[in-house]
């Protein structure tokens, strides 16, 4: 019995793979969209990896405020460097923008309320070729709540270095699990194709 679970194992593995394999290679207008989802997703992570890193050492260092500039200053060109090295264009926007610039309009916006309902990336194609891939920025940690959650969450001091530096703001009284905004990125066709598996 145990013989044969080893050897059905690896086949149990392959058979699981094939499943999510095909369910992954999903066509948008006759076009592979889980390759430019996959590109996406890589630009997406490596630019929160560099944010929560920076963000983490100046929350040790300083507490929340302190940590408010790698946000408010440091965001854009963390995000322009991953950006130019994975040679895609990509921004953060949201229904609910801390910074004004960031505010989801249009197909962005549209594309934003519809994952309240289903979180999913979703790919159009612009006319150049270029993909244009959003996925969902989920509140999946209690880090961002101490500067996006609700009055318990947020302390005083930073509440108010938020108010100095944003007084616009509309990114607070989110909780666990929230849908705070999207990634919007443009994948290029070059990159698309240099890109073959
Ligand atoms: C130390 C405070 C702080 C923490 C912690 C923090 N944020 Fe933010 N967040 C900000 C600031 C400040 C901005 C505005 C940045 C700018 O001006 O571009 C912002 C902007 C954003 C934006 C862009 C849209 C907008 O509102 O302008 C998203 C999306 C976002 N944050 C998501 C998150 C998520 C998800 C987490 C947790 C993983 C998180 N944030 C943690 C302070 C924070």
């Amino acid at each position: 019995m145990k013989a044969r679970w080893i050897i059905a194992g690896p086949g149990l593995v392959a058979g699981l793979c094939l499943v999510a394999c095909s369910a992954g290679d999903e066509q948008v207008d006759g076009r592979n969209a889980s390759k430019v989802i996959a590109l996406a997703k890589g630009a997406a992570q490596a630019a929160f990896e560099s944010l929560s890193g920076e963000l983490g050492k100046a929350i040790a260092e300083g507490g929340t405020t302190r940590a408010i500039p790698v946000c408010s200053s440091k965001a854009g060109s963390l995000t322009a460097r991953i950006a130019e090295e994975q040679g895609v264009e990509m921004k953060r926007l949201s229904d609910r923008p801390r910074n004004p610039g960031q505010r989801a309009t249009g197909e962005d916006l549209a594309a934003l309320e519809s994952m309240r309902a289903d979180p999913k990336p979703q790919v159009a194609w612009s006319d150049d070729g270029s993909a244009v891939v959003r996925l969902p920025i989920v509140i999946n940690n209690a880090l961002c709540l101490k500067c996006h959650g609700g009055a318990n969450d947020v302390d005083a001091e930073t509440r108010e270095a938020l108010a100095t530096l944003y007084p616009e703001d509309e990114a607070t009284g989110y909780s666990m699990d929230d849908l705070r905004g999207i990634w919007r990125i443009e994948v290029p066709p070059t990159l698309q194709s240099a890109e073959v598996e």
